[in-house]
């Protein structure tokens, strides 16, 4: 064996580490033999230019790994257990030609798509979309500084699946003060996402049906099919639900669980009035048929306090509440929370330990501190301050495209963070043409459960994400679809140049 074959790559250090790499590459390319002999450490300290002692280093690296074979009072010679190829050669493929591995993916996992990347986009109408730049970082860095000198080292361990105890007591106090909920156990899941997941896991088996909101939110439905579980979707009407559906969906189906987004439908924004979701409740008790509530957006509510969900008067113990912070913060905090009978909860805790133990218990350390100092509550404050103002100021677009004779209407939502904005047609239309000039929006058709109900009319666009100024341009963007002569918005705030 002729030790100058070895090539050294000079990005492999330390040297003894660069060494057993030229071998193994060596043994690849067939320059060694499997069951070959290797020079002596003597004779390759010399060959190397280096001693034998980092020699010795790098054979018993490759002793280590499988590649050599240490033969008492003989050396070393190349192991003989190494896979060879047809060319004799040491080769970890197969004798064909490589092919791709074929995985075979359930047809549920295949129909899953990926995410577009709104936030890419110079303009991110996406409906849920937080204005992070009105984070307040530096306040929270303070915090973080707090929990990482003086952390909870019980909860740095593994055990407690829940979450972090200090967080779950201002979260508590959070829901109770804030949304009325009380006599739940609280969950801290890594976004509501998670919590979504866990409880199809939880609740679903093949075959179950799953109540959903015809227009609604997929990934909560993508979550339920994972189980094989099976959907069907509830009519809904310009005010929200149609009971009288879901009652008879109860009568012939066997339904097992209801997702909602009772107090600002997604993706419509409407707020089912309470004797509907009264009327709901009353069936799924009837039923017994579990309620997901997801509240995703509901802290920003403008027109009045916010309404109080579900969750807050539910003497059955059968609405599984969630609340992300995902809106309030960012969404790659990836906090959310969970609030269920504590009947339940024994069996997420369960489960959640196969899937990821617990959540990282620093953030959420440092947010407590955050709420407990009030911080959280004045952030919130703010933002349904400007996002309220932004609400406003885009239905004052939208009603100026209006009276410019611009086909485009749309329902105050009394808060929220997206508006459901009637074109009357074409809304496919806008949205590619919209993608073309790196505008991001999402019309009807993506939220149906049944494609052949779109009607082709709506589309949802975000304002809490944007100034009013980036609002007023990116809608005069969106505007010229229409063929109308240019348009410049009167108000201020939106002035273009
Ligand atoms: C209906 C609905 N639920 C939940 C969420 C939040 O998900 P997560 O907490 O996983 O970020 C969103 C975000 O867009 C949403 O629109």
């Amino acid at each position: 064996m002729n030790a100058l074959t070895l090539s050294l790559d000079p990005k492999i250090s330390p040297l003894y580490l660069r060494i057993a790499d030229a071998f193994r590459q060596a043994v690849k390319s067939g320059n060694l033999v499997v069951g070959e002999s290797l020079p002596s450490s003597r004779r390759l300290a010399n060959e190397l230019n280096t001693n034998r002692h980092t020699v010795m280093a790098a054979l018993q690296e490759l002793v280590a790994q499988g590649w050599v074979e240490s033969l008492e009072r003989k050396g070393y010679r190349v192991a003989t257990t190494l896979p060879i190829d047809e060319s004799h050669r040491v080769s970890e493929r197969t004798a064909q030609a490589p092919q791709a591995f074929q995985w075979s993916i359930p047809p549920n996992i295949a129909a899953l798509k990926p995410e577009l990347p709104a936030h890419e986009h110079e303009f991110n109408f996406a409906g849920g979309m937080p204005d992070i730049s009105l984070f307040p970082f530096d306040e929270l860095k303070s915090y973080i500084r707090d929990t990482l000198s003086r952390p909870d080292t019980r909860d740095l361990n593994y055990g407690n699946h829940q979450g972090n105890r200090s967080f779950i007591q201002q979260a508590e106090t959070y829901l109770r003060r804030v949304r009325g909920v009380t006599e739940k156990e609280l969950l801290v899941v890594n976004g509501s996402q998670e919590a979504l997941y866990l409880v199809a896991q939880v609740l679903l088996q093949p075959g179950d049906k799953v109540a959903v909101e015809a227009l609604g939110y997929r990934p909560a439905w993508d979550a339920f099919r994972t189980t094989g579980a099976e959907l069907v979707g509830i009519r809904q009407h310009e005010k929200g639900i149609d009971v009288d559906h879901l009652e008879r969906l109860f009568a012939t189906e066997p339904v097992k669980l209801i997702y909602l987004t009772p107090l600002h439908q997604y993706p419509t924004t409407i707020t089912l009035p309470i004797h509907e979701r009264m009327a709901i409740y009353r069936l799924a008790a009837k039923h017994n048929v579990a309620i997901i509530e997801d509240d995703y957006d509901h802290e920003f509510h403008y027109d009045s306090q916010p309404l109080t969900p579900m969750a807050a008067d539910d003497p059955h113990g059968l609405v599984i509440y969630l609340s992300t912070f995902s809106k309030i913060l960012f969404p790659g905090c990836r906090i959310g929370l969970m609030a269920v009978d504590k009947t339940l909860m024994p069996y997420l805790l369960n489960f959640r330990r196969l899937m990821n133990h617990k959540p990282n218990f620093l953030l959420q350390d440092a947010l407590g501190r955050w709420m407990k100092e009030g911080g959280f509550e004045r952030h919130l404050r703010k933002t349904t301050r400007r996002y309220h103002q932004r609400r406003d100021h885009l239905v004052s677009l939208i009603s100026q495209l209006k009276q410019r004779g611009l086909p485009i209407d749309c329902q105050v939502p009394s808060g929220g963070m997206a508006l459901w904005l009637d074109i009357k047609q074409g809304a496919r239309s806008l949205q590619d043409y919209c993608r073309k000039r790196d505008i991001y929006l999402v019309a009807e058709q993506q939220f149906h459960l049944t494609p052949e109900h779109n009607q082709d009319r709506f589309i949802r666009l975000g304002y809490a994400g944007m100034t009013e100024e980036r609002l007023s341009l990116g809608l005069a963007s969106i505007a010229r679809f229409w063929p109308t002569p240019a348009w410049k918005p009167k108000s201020s705030a939106g002035e273009l140049q």
